[in-house]
């Protein structure tokens, strides 16, 4: 046995293994939606410890909290009731008054949770400074199909001045699902809709949300990762909704909202997991479903008219031997492989995808930029929609061969690999002769 191996030493490569992802993160601010059921929930200890560890790890947090739970139990005890139409309750002035008070004890629970500083607990000398106030305007959510909501409301504004203020004092802020109006009536708003506002005001780098079971694709299995674009199309494809759906989907709505007003990513994680919020941020394969930005809104697949701005684009990368030649002909039958980028009518970048399914590989190609378009992000938004469709068509691995580009790949997550670890087919045609070197990612885990 290695001498050098001891006891502990998994933990000390798993530390190691997080460092990547403990930089990526400092500093940036999360926003977390957290559904009433959590706080009465046996993972509420293990939650606080987390955010606290979060805190400690440079992440600026914003927690806001639903009470639906504690709030249909309360009513329920009073013997009284309160509709809840499409995941709003239909807030009656009884509903307000109970909804208020469980605000105000969740609040107090959650200060006092984390005030702990037990010797011999994680939270040992883990003080953490939470504030809470009336960062939330509301308006009233009106009459919808006939309903009245009553003092059910939406979010107008959100403060986030204010909020960057404390966030930036060092203090975690912490929200009630209710909003404040002008005329200084209170309003019951949904937790999901806070907390994505919230995020959306303050230009969040991360929204997460609790929720009881991931999204599965058009197949049934599990999406870890995709574009809002993939979760908008997901969305408008299904049938009418069954109800164990409904909240999934709203969350998914409010997911796809964030992305595409500048929250780069939203992360679901499942509220029976005591471990996912720290597998999805710290480790490789996270835990969750991560839901990205979509940034590649002026790309489009390419068509034949397309091919004589492509052949301009490329001639004279072939002619230096930075790439493989492509006759005329070449390009017009593997038009459909590509992907374009477009300004004022002429192509300005491009990028092809090949795939191998037998390896579950996408292999790309032919990713250029013009000269005078360099430097603004365009290959690298290239190279994430290409990645994003390799993933939707269910490919594990992707791979490029480059004899001038490598380090730029490398920047992006790729390994180099030998060309004895190319499938057999695919190293018949590997032109030993270039001497490509051959970079791969793994698109199955998730990236920093
Ligand atoms: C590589 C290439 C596609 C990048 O296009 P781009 O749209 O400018 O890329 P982005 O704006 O996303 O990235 C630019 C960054 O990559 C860096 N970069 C460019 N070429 C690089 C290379 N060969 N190695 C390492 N980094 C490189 C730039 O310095 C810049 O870095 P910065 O952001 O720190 O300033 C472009 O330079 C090109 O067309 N090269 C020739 C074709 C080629 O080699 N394609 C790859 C093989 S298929």
């Amino acid at each position: 046995m290695n001498k050098h191996i001891r006891e502990g030493d998994e933990d000390i490569n798993w530390f190691r293994a997080a460092s990547p992802y403990i930089n990526a993160h400092r500093g940036k601010t999360l926003v977390v939606a957290l559904p009433g059921s959590w706080l009465r929930s046996d993972l509420l200890p293990t939650l606080t410890h987390d955010l606290t560890l979060l805190s400690h790890l440079g992440l600026r947090l914003v927690l806001c909290f639903g009470l639906r739970a504690q709030v249909d139990d309360q009513l329920a005890i009073k013997q009284e009731h309160s509709d809840i139409v499409d995941g709003r309750r239909v807030t009656d002035s009884k509903a307000l008054e109970t909804i208020i008070s469980a605000a105000g004890i969740a609040r107090n629970d959650m200060e006092a949770r984390l005030s702990m500083g037990l010797p011999n607990t994680p939270m040992s000398g883990a003080r953490l400074a939470v504030t809470s106030g009336n960062y939330v305007t509301a308006q009233p959510f009106g009459v919808h199909g006939g309903v009245d909501f009553q003092h059910t409301g939406s979010v107008r504004e959100v403060h986030s001045t204010a909020i960057e203020a404390i966030l930036n004092a060092g203090h975690m802020v912490l929200l009630p699902p209710l909003g404040y109006s002008l005329t200084g009536e209170v309003f019951n708003v949904t937790v999901a809709e806070v907390a994505t506002e919230c995020a959306i005001a303050l230009g969040a780098d991360k929204l997460a949300f609790f929720v009881d079971s991931l999204p599965n694709d058009e197949k049934g299995a599990p999406i870890r990762q995709a574009s809002s674009r993939r979760i908008e199309r997901l969305l408008s494809n299904q049938g009418p909704n069954d109800d164990s759906q409904t909240e999934l989907n709203t969350i998914l709505k409010h997911a796809v909202k964030a992305c595409l007003q500048n929250v780069e990513r939203v992360h679901l994680l499942e509220s029976d997991d005591p471990t996912a919020l720290l597998r999805e941020f710290y480790t490789r394969d996270g835990s969750g479903t991560m839901i990205t930005m979509d940034r590649w809104e002026h790309l489009r697949p390419a068509s034949i008219t397309d091919v004589g701005g492509i052949i301009e684009l490329i001639a004279p990368l072939q002619e230096s031997g930075t790439l493989v030649t492509r006759s005329k002909e070449d390009l017009e039958l593997d038009i459909e492989h590509f992907v374009v980028s477009e300004r004022d009518g002429m192509v300005v970048a491009c990028a092809a995808i090949y795939l191998e399914p037998e390896s579950a590989t996408a292999e790309f190609a032919c990713i250029v930029t013009h000269p005078d378009y360099r430097g603004a992000g365009r290959a690298d938004q290239l190279l994430a929609h290409l990645e994003e469709r390799a993933r939707e068509l269910n490919c594990t691995t992707a791979r490029i061969l480059s004899t001038h580009t490598g380090h730029w790949f490398v920047a992006r997550g790729y390994t180099q690999t030998s060309p004895q670890e190319l499938p057999s087919v695919r190293r018949d045609s590997y032109n030993e002769q270039r001497n490509s070197k051959i970079y791969s990612k793994r698109l199955d885990v998730k990236s920093v």
